[in-house]
Order: structure tokens, then C-alpha cells, then sequence
């Protein structure tokens, strides 16, 4: 299992994707529903550009998990989870990840990967960031993702309350109502 915020998936994830389809007999690639309050695209979102751009992968799939991830790998029955290190950097937070997952799942082993040189600097993060502030992400995603980015770019204020509903929808509705102000059905 491969599990991420993808927002949005970059080709350093999809670098790793490719690698870990090789090495693994199944990859369940799943992304995180509640990582961010307010994350640049829905979840449902992350999910078709992710499914089309590992459509020529046979032994991976997409889906998305809420809650602990060890709780849904032992529901997947992963053996292994995924992460990608880039640089040295990253490792002190994945190592303190991957012991508390060890901590909470003993059985579950991280499986650490590195992805091309090339895209030891891409992150979702600095991704949103260059392209928010108008510069270029190409060579950094995939060209549907880069097209993505664009549309969002252009109608940020509809796409913001665009990616809100669609992730109320995601969450099955359940933050339809925070406040909990719907009227109450009568005995
Ligand atoms: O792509 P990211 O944002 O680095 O991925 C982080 C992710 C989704 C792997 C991590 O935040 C996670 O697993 N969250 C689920 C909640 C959980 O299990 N937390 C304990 C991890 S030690």
C-alpha cells in the first residue's frame, strides 16, 4: 500500500508508483480523504487523475482510506507500506512514521524507495505553490495534472467551493450539517 495526500500527484509519486508496481505483485495506491482543510483538489479529484495516469498499470489500484492507515492496510491485508524519500530530509519524519506504525501494527513492514534523482526536489507543496504564483510545473507532473493545475489557476473562487462540496460529497455527507441544525424527523 502506497498512501499519500496526492495533492496533486506529481511525477516523483508516479516515479514511485512505477517502481513499487515492479516489486510488488499489488499496489493499492491510497490517498488520505481528510489530510487537509483546505487541500487545492477534491479528493474525488485525486482519485481520476491518479486511476488514469496508472490506467497501463495492471497490478495497481486507487482508492482512498479516512481514519489510521495501518487499520486500513490490515483491512487491505498489505504486507508492506510504500514511502518515497527524497533526500535526507525527509527521512526523520518518515522514520518516526514508519516506528509509530510499527508501534501500532508490528506486522506491517515500510518499505522505503527513492525516486529518479530528477524529482528529488518535487512536492506536492512547493507544486501548488509555484503554480498558484503563475510559474511553469511542467516536468514536475504529469500533463493531465498540468492541465489541471491551469483550470484551477483560472477559477480559483468556484473551484475552492467546487472542491469543498465534492469533498462533502467524499466524506459521505458528513460534514453536510457541522452544527448539527437539521430538523429531527418527529417520533
Ligand atoms: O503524502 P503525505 O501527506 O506525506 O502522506 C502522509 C500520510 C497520509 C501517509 C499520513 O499522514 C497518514 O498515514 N495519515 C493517516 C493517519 C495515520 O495513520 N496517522 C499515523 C501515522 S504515524
Amino acid at each position: 500500500m502506497y498512501p499519500g495526500s496526492f495533492d496533486p500527484p506529481t511525477n516523483g509519486h508516479l516515479d514511485l508508483i512505477e517502481r513499487g508496481a515492479k516489486i510488488f505483485e499489488e499496489l493499492v495506491v491510497a490517498i488520505l480523504r481528510n489530510s487537509e482543510k483546505s487541500p487545492m483538489f477534491a479528493v474525488s479529484e485525486r482519485l481520476s487523475m491518479l486511476r488514469e495516469l496508472t490506467a497501463n498499470l495492471k497490478n495497481v489500484r486507487i482508492d482512498t482510506f479516512d481514519g489510521l492507515m495501518v487499520e486500513y492496510a490490515k483491512s487491505l491485508n498489505a504486507t508492506c507500506i510504500l514511502r518515497g524519500i527524497r533526500a535526507i530530509s525527509d527521512y526523520e519524519y518518515e522514520l518516526q512514521m514508519a516506528l509509530m506504525n510499527r508501534k501500532l501494527e508490528p506486522t506491517l513492514e515500510t518499505v522505503f524507495m527513492m525516486p529518479a534523482d530528477k524529482y528529488s526536489y518535487v512536492s506536492s507543496r512547493l507544486v501548488r505553490e509555484v503554480a498558484q504564483a503563475g510559474g511553469p510545473v511542467k516536468g514536475l507532473v504529469p500533463e493531465v495534472v498540468e492541465q489541471k493545475l491551469r483550470e484551477k489557476i483560472t477559477t480559483p473562487k468556484r473551484e475552492t467551493r467546487a472542491i469543498e462540496i465534492l469533498d462533502r460529497i467524499d466524506l459521505g455527507g458528513k460534514e453536510l450539517d457541522p452544527k448539527g441544525t437539521k430538523r429531527k424527523k418527529k417520533a
